[in-house]
């Protein structure tokens, strides 16, 4: 990849965007219908890849948008961050109203600073003090779901694993219980799963109209938010005065507040953004990893067993593991998780922008980017058209992922990213995921329960299942 460089004589010839291919275009809208229409973008940019090559272009309404699956260009890209490309900046302008100084959205040297806070807040040290969360509220499932054992109700598995890592990353972000696993009505365990969705349409939104109208739907967007804050700073207040006596970060807030040496402190306005980032990376994303393991285990009942074999093996007599070195030995179940992230990945793709005007090497020669143009990096496509690295592709086979078969990622699997901005959160999600796919297939014998539909995939500024229902049976054998 080189600075800007205008098309040469000699040399290979650079393209520029112009000549790059793609879905023709329909008048106004340009090809927005099609990418929305059925509600799985990602699915519809996967398929134009498969029909006008890795890098093509599409037009939605004004914006002209480059798409790449290209693993050499969205190594580029990942890795040239932050100096090269950023994040898309309407997307980070619409998140920023909500969660302002959050490290998603940050850009330079305040990414920089907050990325160094947020990741040493959230590294395998403190995930250790972490850990009796997760086998606090794993317990309080495994309560909810024998309760619906017995009851013969319907478990409805995505909203159960929203309110599961929503009760995980509140107690995590700031040592809150919100106990979203035993609340019924409405309350912040209904409320802040519809915040992505929100994001995603105004993301999507030819007009910014919210700056200057507010619909019911942007009133309560707002009051959500508020009703964090007044959480947030009410734990702030306590996370300080603790702090103060010298104690020892025991959660994300504490490790905020407590100054890093020879780094200036975190501004009030920034713990907020960032307490409210980890609630909201931290929920949907996790959820939905979980919902389509669970998923797939239901669909497999020979891996099913394998997983509570290893649990029944690895647990012994104990409901719960014990630390997180138990979880490192549930193996079998953490390569499930990697499984359904490479047959369902939650974050099929990134929106970027390089940040001036650049000639990328891509499989089909150089192109010239104008500093500013909208990117779509895929991913995960390579994860199920790559046929060489992941033989028979379609199918759920977590084995591939065990005994010097696949390293957990590299390109073109990247359901983390990738490069210095890649996820954070990542192992606690992988904790997260294995303990639950390992203790509930332990436990339960599962039965698809179809009287919603078929289950099927949505994505909004995530993706995730939809009438994803089981009957949960105690376990038999
Ligand atoms: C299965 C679960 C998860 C998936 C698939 C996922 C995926 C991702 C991806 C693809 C990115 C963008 C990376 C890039 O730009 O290269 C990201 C960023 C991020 N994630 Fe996650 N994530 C998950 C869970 C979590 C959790 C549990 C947390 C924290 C509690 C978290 C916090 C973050 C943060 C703070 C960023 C922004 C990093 C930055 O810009 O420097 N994520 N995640």
């Amino acid at each position: 990849m080189s600075a800007s460089r205008p098309p040469t004589l000699s040399g290979p010839a650079v393209r520029t965007m112009a000549d790059l291919p793609g879905p023709t275009p329909r008048p106004v809208l340009g090809n927005l219908r099609d990418v929305v229409r059925d509600g799985v973008p990602n699915r519809v940019l996967e398929r134009w890849a498969d029909t006008h090559g890795l890098t093509y272009r599409i037009r939605l309404v004004r914006r002209h948008i480059l798409v790449t699956a290209d693993p050499a260009v969205i190594d580029l890209t990942l890795r040239r961050r932050p100096d090269d490309f950023r994040r898309s900046a309407v997307m980070s302008n619409v998140i920023e109203e909500i969660a302002p100084q959050g490290v998603f959205t940050a850009e330079g040297d305040r990414w920089r600073r907050l990325r160094k806070v947020a990741t040493q807040s959230l590294n395998v040290a403190y995930l250790r003090q972490y850990f009796t969360t997760i086998t606090r509220v794993t317990d309080r499932l495994l309560g909810v779901w024998e309760a619906a054992a017995d009851s013969g109700a319907r478990v409805d598995v995505l909203d159960q694993m929203m309110r599961y890592t929503l009760d995980v990353t509140a107690g995590l972000a700031m040592g809150h219980d919100l106990n979203a696993l035993q609340s019924t009505g409405e309350g912040l365990h209904s409320r802040v799963p519809r915040l992505f969705p929100e994001f995603a349409r105004r993301i999507y939104a030819p007009v910014p109209y919210w700056r200057y109208v507010k619909l019911p739907r942007d009133r309560r967007l707002d009051a959500t938010v508020r009703e964090i804050e007044a959480v947030v700073r009410d734990r702030f207040a306590a996370a300080r005065d603790r702090m103060a006596t010298g104690a020892s970060p025991a959660n994300f807030l504490e490790a905020l507040v407590k100054p890093i040496a020879d780094e200036p402190a975190v501004t009030d306005e920034e713990v907020f953004g960032n307490v409210l980032t980890m609630l909201l990376a931290g929920e949907d994303t996790t959820s939905s990893a979980a919902a389509w393991s669970l998923h797939f285990l239901a669909q497999h009942p020979e891996i099913h067993r394998r997983v509570r074999a290893e649990a029944d093996e690895v647990l012994g007599d104990r409901r719960l593991p014990a630390d997180p070195a138990t979880v490192g030995r549930l193996r079998y179940a953490e390569a499930v998780v990697h499984e359904a992230l490479r047959l369902q990945p939650v974050t099929p793709q990134l929106v970027m922008q390089p940040t001036r005007d650049l000639t990328v090497d891509t499989r089909d020669g150089p192109l010239f980017v104008p500093k500013d143009t909208l990117m779509y990096v895929l991913l995960s496509y390579g994860a199920r058209r790559d046929s060489d690295r992941f033989p028979d592709p379609d199918t759920f086979r977590p084995e591939r992922w065990l005994d010097g078969g696949l390293p957990a990622e590299s390109l073109p699997f990247a359901p983390f990213g990738n490069g210095p901005r890649f996820c954070p959160g990542r192992n606690l999600a992988l904790v997260e995921t294995t303990v639950v796919a390992s203790v509930l297939s332990r436990a339960f014998d599962f039965e698809p329960d179809r009287t919603a539909g078929p289950v099927g995939e949505r994505m909004t500024f995530t993706s995730f299942p939809t009438n994803l229902g089981l009957r949960v049976h105690r376990r038999t054998d």
